[in-house]
């Protein structure tokens, strides 16, 4: 009896064996399915890239290096290398040959080209020249002209700077114009770099409001331009160390900084000092509010009357009538911006 229970066992077990063999296979099968479509196994999608021409957009999530300046290092030892770095000094350190107590002329205001142009023109989004030998000489419609890179420089000279033009056969002005050529002799003809300009900054649906604005200054910027905006000077009193905000050795009303939306964007991308396009410290209210306070204090004023000839190409926020529409002078300056925008199609598409 015993040898014939043997099969019946064997067959029982092996059945067994199968049943566990397929649950096992099923199992299988649901975790692959279920990892397949919830679980970890794909990757989470690679974050936007933006165009070429594009700013960051404005959270600041973004990784993307800008343009780099070439290295200067690789400047020449020669009579034309020794002419860039000298057109590199007078952007970095101007005072010193062109302000009050300038060793060469006493020609602007006392601050230099680098305080708005940072790491002498090379800094991304922080207002660089890289794209400037590309670009330059071009259709400006502020002037309604072609507008050379000479006559480029001398508009931030007499506006910026509120100084007094350079001639362009001076050896100031040709070492200017070499260094930043040598900034973009990489840079094909036409091309539009990454990083140049200013970050893009949404309108707020509000006017930029200067009363809030000058508490972001007290908290923000008043440790290092001072409580009047006016700066301070380094100890040998030839160069300023934080420069003036306002007040008669600022930039004058005719200044590209005097449009808000520049200011604003320019601070958003480069101020406290040490902030970057990638790496902000204010909200975008906080950079519209202080840069309308700052461009409510008084500063130099200069006649323009033959800038915006064509006055239907006035930027939204410029800050002086005549317009073609009839939104008043202080919604241009303040805003809110974008109804103006809405009623000029054709310059929210130049933008
Ligand atoms: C107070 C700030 C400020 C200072 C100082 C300043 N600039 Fe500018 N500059 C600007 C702004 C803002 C723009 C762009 C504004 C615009 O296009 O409306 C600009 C534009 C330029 C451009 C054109 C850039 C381009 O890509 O089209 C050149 C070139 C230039 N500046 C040269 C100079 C030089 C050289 C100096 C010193 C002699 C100087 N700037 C000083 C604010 C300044
Ligand atoms: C830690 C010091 C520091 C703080 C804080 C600071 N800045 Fe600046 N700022 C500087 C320096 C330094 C420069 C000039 C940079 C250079 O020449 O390289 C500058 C330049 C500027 C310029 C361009 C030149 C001019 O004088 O017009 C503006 C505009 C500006 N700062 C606005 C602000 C605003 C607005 C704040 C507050 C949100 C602020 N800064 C906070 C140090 C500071």
């Amino acid at each position: 009896m015993e040898p014939a229970e043997e099969p019946i066992v064997a067959r029982l077990s092996g059945l067994v064996r199968v049943l566990l063999l397929l649950t096992a296979a099923l199992v299988l099968v649901v975790v692959v399915v279920l990892t397949q479509f919830y679980g970890p196994a794909s990757p989470p999608p690679p974050p936007p890239v933006a165009e070429a021409d594009e700013g960051p957009p404005p959270s600041g999530s973004y990784h993307r290096p800008a343009t780099p300046a070439p290295d200067t290092a690789t400047i020449p030892r020669t009579a034309a290398g020794r002419q860039i770095r000298y057109g590199r000094d007078l952007i970095a350190h101007t005072a010193r040959y062109l302000g009050p107590q300038g060793s060469v002329a006493h020609l602007t205001n006392g601050m230099n080209c680098q305080n708005c142009h940072l790491d002498a023109g090379t800094k991304g989004f922080a207002n660089n020249y890289l794209a400037v030998a590309a670009t330059y000489p071009k259709l400006r419609a502020r002037s309604g002209t072609m507008v050379t890179t000479q006559m480029r420089v001398n508009d931030c000279v007499e506006r910026s700077l509120n100084g007094r033009a350079l001639a362009d056969s001076s050896r100031e002005m040709r070492a200017i114009v070499a260094y930043i050529n040598w900034l973009g002799h990489d840079i094909p003809k036409g091309k539009k770099v990454y990083g140049t300009g200013f970050t893009k900054l949404a309108y707020l649906p509000r006017a930029a409001d200067p009363v809030v604005g000058k508490a972001v200054f007290a908290t923000k910027c008043q440790s290092c331009h001072g409580p009047n905006g006016e700066g301070k000077q380094l100890a040998d009193g030839r160069e300023y160390q934080y420069p003036p905000l306002w007040g008669k050795h600022s930039y004058n009303d005719g200044a590209g900084l005097y449009r808000i939306s520049n200011l604003a964007k320019y601070v958003k991308a480069a101020m406290p000092f040490g902030a970057a396009f990638d790496h902000p410290q204010l909200t975008d209210a906080q950079a519209w509010d202080v840069a309308a306070f700052v461009n409510s204090q008084p500063r130099p004023h200069l006649n323009t009357p033959r800038d915006w000839p064509d006055i239907s190409k006035k930027p939204v926020d410029h800050p002086f009538g005549p317009y073609t529409d009839s939104f008043s002078e202080r919604q241009h300056k303040y805003g809110p911006y974008q109804p103006i925008e809405d009623a000029h199609p054709q310059l929210a598409k130049a933008k």
